[in-house]
């Protein structure tokens, strides 16, 4: 027997960084999907192919007693085997496992890493034949994906999981569905990329040095995020715009924005989006404009202008799912 699950990449749409601290964050799940295959197969070995290894014409290959002992593997390799070994932990199985996994070459740094953990727990779930709730698969997931990056806020993993936008909070003690469809978004890619993890160090080191200031920054986040949320329910773009806005002067002022972000934002603001600002991390990836649909061209053009690719993708799509083989 074969399963083959698939997850969504995710957009961060307002929250970042704060969302480590506890606040809450805006999150909407995007149309780049990442697939895991697994099936079971004699001996105890874990055998894995993901798309860079078939590029390079290598495989990775495990036992499952060294893949529970060990955790220096491979970046490529090491989210699918983290949540193998999650999954393992909570639910031992006999025998071993052929894995491989699929998903575009490039991910404009848009949540590979998470989809790709929760889409190989949900294909593990179904090929022991059982379900658990997307609460469970969360849980599983996060605690791989901790694993392996040692810090982050898990929404990520929620966004593959449950698809669709969600309000996040608190580790994933509040993940809370938006009813909104596709987001009348633009997103340009800045073909920058730095570490997300390196980021949120270099957040906590502002933190530890300007403990009020930055307290006060991550309070005035949550407090943008929760009216946002409000605004997005109602289709209000213009406030959204203000709001989208107000955060990425708060993410300035946690210096995480970059130049060629920063003109991109300037220019999708220019050509008259109702609002701009970074995704995720900064440091490079993506930023996201607030377009109304007539001049969604225009600022798509801005954008472009000032340096940035544009990553047409669908917004709030849904997560995780099991494949039809
Ligand atoms: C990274 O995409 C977003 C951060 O808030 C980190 C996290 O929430 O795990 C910077």
């Amino acid at each position: 027997m074969r399963v083959t699950a698939s997850a969504p990449g995710k957009l961060m749409l307002m929250g970042d960084h704060a969302v480590v601290y506890g606040y809450p964050c805006l999150v909407t799940a995007v149309d780049l999907r990442y697939q895991a295959t697994v099936e079971k197969h004699l001996g105890t070995q874990i055998l894995l192919e993901t798309p860079m290894m078939r590029k390079n014409e290598r495989k990775f290959e495990i036992s499952k007693d060294a893949l529970l002992n060990r955790s220096d593997f491979p970046r490529a390799a090491a989210f699918v085997l983290a949540a193998v070994r999650s999954f393992y932990q909570r639910y031992p199985f006999e025998g071993g496992l052929k894995i491989r996994t699929d998903g575009p070459i490039i991910s404009y740094g848009l949540g590979s890493s998470s989809a790709v953990t929760a889409a190989t727990v949900a294909a593990l779930t179904a090929l022991h034949h059982f379900s658990v709730p997307n609460q469970t698969l969360f849980e599983i997931a996060f605690d791989a994906v901790l694993e392996v990056q040692g810090k982050g806020s898990g929404f990520d993993v929620a966004s593959a999981v449950y698809g669709g936008t969600l309000f996040y909070e608190q580790g994933g003690e509040v993940i809370e569905p938006i009813a909104v469809g596709d987001l009348p978004v633009v997103i340009g890619f800045s073909g920058e990329k730095v570490s997300t993890t390196d980021l949120v160090e270099q957040v906590s080191q502002l933190k530890s040095r300007n403990p009020e200031t930055v307290d006060g920054i991550f309070n005035m986040i949550g407090k943008l995020v929760r009216k946002a949320r409000y605004s997005i329910e109602s289709q209000d773009w213009q406030t959204l715009g203000d709001l989208l806005n107000l955060n990425q002067g708060m993410l300035d002022a946690l210096g995480v924005s970059t130049l060629q972000l920063s003109k991109q934002i300037i220019a999708a603001r220019e050509a008259g989006a109702y609002g701009a600002k970074l995704s995720g991390a900064g440091g490079g990836d993506c930023m996201f404009a607030l377009a109304e649909p007539g001049i969604e061209h225009g600022v798509s053009e801005g954008i472009e202008n000032a340096g940035g690719e544009i990553v047409r993708i669908r917004t709030g799509v849904s997560g995780v799912r099991i494949e039809p083989n």
